[in-house]
């Protein structure tokens, strides 16, 4: 697609742009078809100088979709619609540390997430993401067979138990959400294939022995993990960044303690993967 109306710079062959000549606060119509395209096209879009409130952040991504709610992390009072991320010299860890897709333990997985960061540390708190199209696509003819037509588990308890208690929440009987997909998903919109296992939440491959499961979950960690899947964003206050959760997995670097790094989340529904 030509784009008239905002401006589209890609960061890597493969995945990630810089998107300029858009107030998120009040994108038209046109841009916004713009902006969808793009974000089909390159799965992550960075944009500059958004001095984003909740509501506005909220109107953003509900134009994409509806709004999900976090299983775990209490938004701000009156936004449950709003995951906080923050870290500063008290905290004994961050969100996202580890290579996911946003709660993939969802029975229906969410589709994209806006972050936008309104406090930075002076270096360092840089966002990794990776594409799941590039991985997927790089596996040899004999591994995409093996691999389509499997399932996993991904599993909310392992990482979220006791997770958000220097948040004040108490989650003694809760459960957490819990689903099993398929390994390799069509994305719904693109029809590209992507790898859909995730370090953080992917416990076992369905139908393999424990050590079976592990040696190719293994594998897989290693594989989505190469520098040439990658894109690697550099905040600044009031950048934002808008990623597919269908196409892409991520990392938060927490390489800043003691400083703070802070911002608010929103976070759209998907489907179920397939
Ligand atoms: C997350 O949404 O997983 C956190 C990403 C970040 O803090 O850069």
């Amino acid at each position: 697609m030509a784009y008239d109306t905002i401006e589209v710079k890609p960061m890597t062959p493969r995945i990630g742009a810089e998107v300029f000549g858009v107030d998120l606060a009040r994108p038209t119509n046109r841009q916004l078809a713009e902006i969808h395209a793009a974000f089909l096209e390159h799965q992550v879009l960075f944009f500059r100088g958004q001095a984003l409130d909740p509501d506005s952040h909220k109107r953003f991504g509900r134009h994409f979709g509806e709004l999900h709610v976090h299983p775990a992390a209490p938004g701000p009072e009156g936004h449950p619609e709003i995951l906080p991320i923050h870290a500063d010299a008290k905290s004994r860890h961050v969100n996202g540390e580890v290579w996911h897709s946003d709660v993939s333990c969802d029975a229906e997985p969410p589709l994209g997430s806006v972050l936008h960061l309104t406090i930075v540390p002076p270096v360092g708190g840089d966002t990794v993401f990776a594409s799941m199209y590039a991985a997927y696509d790089a596996l040899s003819e004999r591994m995409k067979a093996y691999l389509d037509g499997l399932t996993a588990l991904h599993d909310g308890e392992r990482f979220y138990r006791g997770r958000y208690e220097d948040r004040g929440v108490d989650d003694a009987g809760k459960t957490y959400p819990r689903a099993i997909h398929p390994v390799i998903r069509t994305h719904p919109e693109t029809g590209r294939k992507t790898i859909f296992v995730n370090r953080m939440f992917t416990t076992r491959i369905v139908g393999l022995a424990r050590d079976e499961s592990e040696a190719i979950l293994g594998f897989l960690w290693e594989h989505c993990a190469k520098p040439e899947y990658q894109v690697r964003f550099r905040w600044a206050e009031n950048s934002v960044a808008f990623w597919d959760n269908r196409a892409v997995q991520h990392q938060a670097l927490w390489d800043y303690f003691p400083h703070t790094r802070s911002g608010l989340r929103v976070t759209i529904k998907g489907d179920a993967p397939r």
